[in-house]
């Protein structure tokens, strides 16, 4: 049967699989510095033209945020199928932008310039690619390339005869700012998919994979806190007005109360209590949270969070506040007796069904506003949302799914969710009633968003099979 020589040729031609991968991540595609938007467009084209090898009319086309800014370009494909597919019209996403590099210092090699590698002795698994979007979202996007390529090559028909969109973006690292005026203007197209796949999370462990069945949703402040309009000498100023990196960490200390619940008023009133049979399932997966801790470098005292629920329980249905960046006053090498005119904070929230990003930006601003320190002013800045998402674990493309991964690797995948966030689930949930599934295959060690980014080998090959034989499934096999 066709499936066995995809896999065949997939098994045969990896090298070349890996070595075209490699070019890709050589594309600097930083979507969130405004420096690296050419590499950005060059890093779509090459999806492109990938695609276009595999059969598929692929476009790249331009973008404009809700304000009418330039976006970067998302690769779009809409491939027809055989006359006589009866399969769901699967849309998948993905993003070839990538996270910054920095701390640079701390990369072993160029994060652009791809590394394959063995394990070190001493370091769990196998070979690996290191580079920046290695795993994120690159490499799991190559997964399915090469599924696709495989197919073509084997059948001559582009994704073997199944009805499917493509739309692979250039902004998800930095909210997907001009996504929702995309989808939005091509919502009669989008509308004909059943199903959305997404090839952007992790499995449950090593060897062991996953369908991830929910993400969290997102909100992403910045606040500033103005006090003097200049710089002044903390000799003469110090305790005689505010400091407004003071002031500021006085107020964020307050995000918090002594169960390290989020304090902000009717933060939790949309939130959907996990159910009984949801917590007992997860316990089943039997998470090893302080192996997980020891891998970070942190002892099982660290095992903290909101009170009453597990790490697996907080982080896949619980929101939270975290401060992401604290910046003010001298942070230059040696000492500089300084108050500064202000001092600023990144604050992010992640959220579960069904909180509203809107809604909990509105009320953390107000929550600061109340709190607003003697002789100070606030600057808010509201940078990106999304809703989380849940999809019905019970559809007949989840079995497919399931199937296909159980075919590919020999084991039947683990239901997860992730605390990650991926704006497009909610868009297309929210605006167009499409359901996600997300079939990925990192690990947590991965160090995305990090120094050192990988994806291992064996990871790689378990998706990219999973994804040919997923083609499979949707045409009947
Ligand atoms: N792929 C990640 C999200 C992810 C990682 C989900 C691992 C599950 C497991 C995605 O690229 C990401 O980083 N998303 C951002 C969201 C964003 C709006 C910047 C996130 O979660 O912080
Ligand atoms: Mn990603
Ligand atoms: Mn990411």
């Amino acid at each position: 049967m066709s499936v066995d020589r995809v896999l065949s040729w997939l098994e045969s031609n990896e090298q070349a699989g890996v070595d075209r991968l490699c070019d890709w991540l050589r594309i600097p595609s930083i979507s969130t510095d405004p420096k690296f938007a050419g590499d950005v467009r060059r890093a779509a084209e090459w999806c492109a033209a990938h695609l276009r090898e595999s059969g598929v009319d692929a476009e790249v086309r331009d973008t404009t945020t809700k304000d009418g800014e330039p976006g970067h370009p998302i690769v779009y494909a809409h491939i027809e199928g055989d006359a006589s597919y009866t399969g769901p019209h699967v849309l998948f996403y993905g993003h070839y932008d990538v996270q910054p590099v920095d701390p640079i210092h701390l990369w072993e090699s160029d994060p652009f310039q791809p590394v394959v590698r063995d394990a070190r002795p001493g370091e769990p698994g196998g070979k690996r690619i290191v580079a920046r979007g290695a795993v994120d979202d690159k490499g799991q996007v190559m997964m399915f390339l090469e599924a696709m390529r495989a197919w073509k090559e084997v059948t001559g028909k582009p994704a073997g005869g199944a009805r499917m969109t493509i739309l692979i973006e250039g902004e998800e690292e930095s909210g997907s700012v001009s996504l929702e005026p995309f989808v939005k203007a091509n919502a009669s197209d989008l509308k004909t998919c059943d199903i959305c796949l997404i090839s952007d999370t992790g499995m449950l462990g090593r060897g062991k994979p996953a369908i991830t069945y929910g993400v969290r949703g997102l909100a992403y402040t910045e606040v500033v806190l103005h006090a003097s309009n200049q710089d002044l000498h903390s000799g003469l100023w110090g305790g005689r007005c505010p400091n407004p990196i003071t002031e500021l960490s006085r107020v964020l200390a307050q995000l918090h109360d002594k169960k390290r619940r989020v304090t902000i008023p009717g933060f939790y009133d949309d939130v959907v209590p996990l159910s009984k049979k949801e917590r007992e399932n997860w316990k089943k997966l039997k998470f090893n949270a302080r192996a997980a801790l020891k891998q970070i470098g942190l002892p099982p005292a660290a095992d903290i969070g909101e009170q009453g629920y597990t790490a697996m329980e907080r982080e896949w249905g619980r929101p939270t506040a975290e401060i992401n960046g604290m910046l003010g006053g001298y942070t230059g090498p040696g000492a500089k007796t300084v108050i500064p005119s202000h001092a600023s904070a990144k604050v992010s929230f992640r959220l579960v069904a069904n909180q509203d990003p809107a809604k909990v930006t509105k009320a953390f601003f107000k929550w600061c506003k109340e709190r607003t320190p003697p002789g100070c002013r606030w600057e808010f800045i509201d940078h990106h949302g999304g809703l989380g998402v849940t999809t019905p674990i019970e559809s007949p493309t989840m079995k497919r799914v399931e199937r296909a991964i159980k075919k590919a690797t020999g084991k039947s995948p683990a239901l997860i969710k992730s605390g990650g966030s991926i704006p497009v689930a909610g868009m297309l949930k929210g605006r167009l009633g499409i359901d996600t599934i997300f079939m990925g295959f990192g690990l947590d060690d991965d160090r995305v968003h990090s120094p050192n980014e990988k994806f291992e080998l064996d990871c790689y090959r378990l998706g990219a099979r999973s994804h040919a034989v997923l083609l499979h499934e949707l045409i009947g096999g």
